[in-house]
């Protein structure tokens, strides 16, 4: 038998991307790959591109050029582009950067056996059409390796939203909610392999409404049948939207076992002028407001959100009100990010912030952030929390895993196993993470 061929993957961006290139590496298994960790020794890399700001498209440039060595080494060795950067530009990489062998979008990538051939071949391979075939369905028969306690689901895809700054609903197309039988199966597969937690992954998630045995369901409706599948112990998801935020899924916070007391729901901004021009049609207002029926009906569910600062027209007034909308909130984890253009979005063409304005307030907001996930996280010593042990520590003998509000918290001396849920006293609270003791 001949050696198999390398495939180095390296991703960028958001869950989505983690759980495609997954997907990716099983589908070239198929053609004799195996995933290597360094680009070296590759036969094939792809980058699994992100292009939601413009320093993660340029990065993915400098990246490429950075194989140019290896490739006049090794002339047989093929370079793809996948993600939403292959999304939104398609041929123009090749025209930038001649190394690149293979251009994929992300509703193309099942077709990837086949554009490897034609690579062989030595022709250039494009596909960034959005297929009326399921992708999914297509790259069912993957091998059953044994794998981690976690893992990521993709439940839906796209987004509807057109929100005036993003680049998601032109990447990934329409909203589109994969049948609950589907993702059951798949969900029990990963479950028979080893994992414990699953992760429930959409542009919009809690936008879900997949086919189901009785018409439509929604994504409390499927986290409900997930909850009833043994051996899973933690059902998350991500991103939602706060205006699909249905009465059903807030009532399964308070209600469901394996759901997990964390969510993220992204605001944008604290300023009802500044949503406005955002497109989000929500205001500071009704988020808050929303929150509180969430909070109500789950006292210690950890808040999540994203934040952009410096959007066109954005006042020191409009900023002030995404301050004291934080300090409302008190989220456990928030990222934050200047606004960047998005050439092809409404709010490119809009008059911009001046950009040290703009880093100012970045600056600003994350402190304020950092000092309330800090409280947040201090506020767990003297605490019992449940851990799903997810591997190693890096001093002998000790584990570290992550609690149910998504911190991580090391335990030493810990006679546990990767994938054991145990509880834990949590004892001193560091720079990013809890260290415990076993109760
Ligand atoms: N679907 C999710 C998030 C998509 S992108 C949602 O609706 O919330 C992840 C985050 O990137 C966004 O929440 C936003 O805060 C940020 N983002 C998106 N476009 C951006 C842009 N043009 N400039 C800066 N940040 C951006
Ligand atoms: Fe982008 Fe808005 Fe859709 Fe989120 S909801 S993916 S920010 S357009
Ligand atoms: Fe980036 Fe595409 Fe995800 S733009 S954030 S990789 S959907």
């Amino acid at each position: 038998m001949s050696e198999p061929k390398k495939l180095y993957i390296k991703t960028y961006g958001c869950q989505m991307n983690v759980y495609d290139s997954e997907r990716m590496a099983e589908t070239l298994g198929g053609k004799g790959y195996v995933e290597t960790q360094s680009p070296d020794d590759a036969d094939m890399i792809l980058l699994n591109t992100c292009h939601i700001r413009e320093k993660a498209a340029e990065k993915v440039y400098s990246e490429l050029g950075r194989f140019k060595g290896l490739k006049a080494e090794k002339p047989d060795l093929k370079i793809g582009v996948a993600g939403c950067v292959a999304q939104a530009e398609g041929e123009e990489i090749m025209r930038r950067q001649p190394l690149v062998d293979l251009v994929v979008g992300p509703q193309s990538y099942h077709r990837l056996p086949e554009m490897e051939a034609k690579t062989r071949d030595g022709a250039k391979a494009l596909d960034t059409d959005f297929p009326e075939e399921d992708k999914f369905e297509k790259l069912k028969n993957r091998p059953k390796a044994k794998r981690g306690p976690t893992a990521f689901l993709t439940v839906q895809e796209g987004c509807d939203k057109f929100c005036a700054f993003c680049v998601v609903p032109y990447t990934r197309g329409a909203e589109v909610s994969r049948p609950a039988d589907r993702i059951l199966s798949e969900a029990r597969d990963l479950v028979e392999r080893g994992v414990r937690e699953i992760t429930l992954l959409g542009q919009n998630v809690n936008a879900y409404h997949g086919a189901g045995s009785n018409g439509d369901m929604t994504l409390a409706g499927l986290i409900w049948e997930l909850n009833k599948v043994d051996g899973l112990e933690r059902i998350r998801f991500t991103t939602s939207h706060p205006n699909d935020m249905a009465d059903d899924l807030i009532e399964a916070h308070g209600t469901c076992e394996k759901l997990m007391p964390y969510l993220h729901l992204p605001v944008q901004s604290g300023s009802d002028k500044i949503l406005k021009r955002m497109n989000r049609s929500h205001t500071a207002e009704s988020y808050l407001r929303l929150i509180e029926r969430i909070r109500a009906a789950r006292p210690d569910i950890m808040m999540s959100g994203d934040f952009i600062v410096g959007f066109p027209e954005e006042t020191e007034e409009d900023f002030q009100a995404t301050l004291d909308l934080v300090e409302e909130v008190k989220y456990g984890y928030a990222y934050s990010f200047k606004y960047s253009t998005r050439p092809g979005t409404p709010a490119a063409e809009r008059p911009q912030v001046d950009p040290k304005a703009a880093d100012d307030r970045l600056q600003r907001l994350q402190a304020l952030i950092t000092r309330h996930q800090r409280e947040i996280q201090d506020s767990m010593v003297g605490r019992k929390v449940r851990v799903l042990f997810e591997k190693n520590g890096r001093l002998p003998g000790q584990m570290v895993g992550k609690s149910e509000y998504l911190h991580s918290v090391h335990v030493s001396d810990a006679e546990v196993e990767v994938g054991e849920l145990r509880d834990v006293l949590i004892t001193a609270s560091g720079a990013n993470s809890l260290a415990g003791a076993l109760v």
